[in-house]
């Protein structure tokens, strides 16, 4: 059995140690925000946080994650840096098909976490892992930008 934390509730798993994290989260616990893209950690849309770090669930074998902590989108939504994102994502327009957007939202909470106030281009590299097919990546810098003004003071450092 291997234990963990998931989105602050302890659990536990059977699956073999080396299936990956991303199908145990969606699979198992039916947390199904976390999306498969890539599978090779190229794209982003399975990030989860990882002991509040950001990482690509695809990657990691559930035997590696015995004691973590594991946060998915899931986990997040009920902050109030979720509704700030949520709300800038939506006006400035920064959701097109939403594929890849759970993930872009993880992407965006760490990057404000680690900088409340970040320029266009710390914006353009804190979501560089996260790929979107759709928009260009224009509204969703847009949208961080927002967020990071709409939250200021709520950013903090971890
Ligand atoms: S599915 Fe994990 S990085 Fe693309
Ligand atoms: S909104 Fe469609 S992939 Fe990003």
């Amino acid at each position: 059995m291997i234990t963990f934390t998931l989105n602050g509730r302890k659990v536990e798993t059977d699956a073999p140690p080396s299936a990956r994290l991303l199908d145990v989260i969606r699979d198992e616990y039916l947390l199904i925000g976390t999306k498969e893209g890539c599978g090779e950690g190229e794209c982003g849309a399975c990030s989860i946080f990882v002991n509040n770090l950001l990482q690509n669930s695809c990657l990691i074998p559930i035997g590696s994650i015995e004691g973590a902590e594991i946060v998915t989108i899931e986990g997040i939504m009920e902050s109030d840096q979720f509704k700030i994102l949520d709300e800038s994502y939506s006006e400035a327009g920064g959701v097109q098909c939403g594929y890849c957007i759970p993930g872009m939202v993880m992407a965006s909470a760490a990057l404000l976490a680690q900088n409340p106030h970040p320029s266009e281009a710390e914006i353009r590299e804190g979501i560089s892992g996260n790929l979107c097919r759709c928009t260009g990546y224009n509204m969703i810098v847009d949208a961080i930008n927002l967020a990071a003004k709409k939250g200021d003071g709520l950013w903090q450092k971890k």
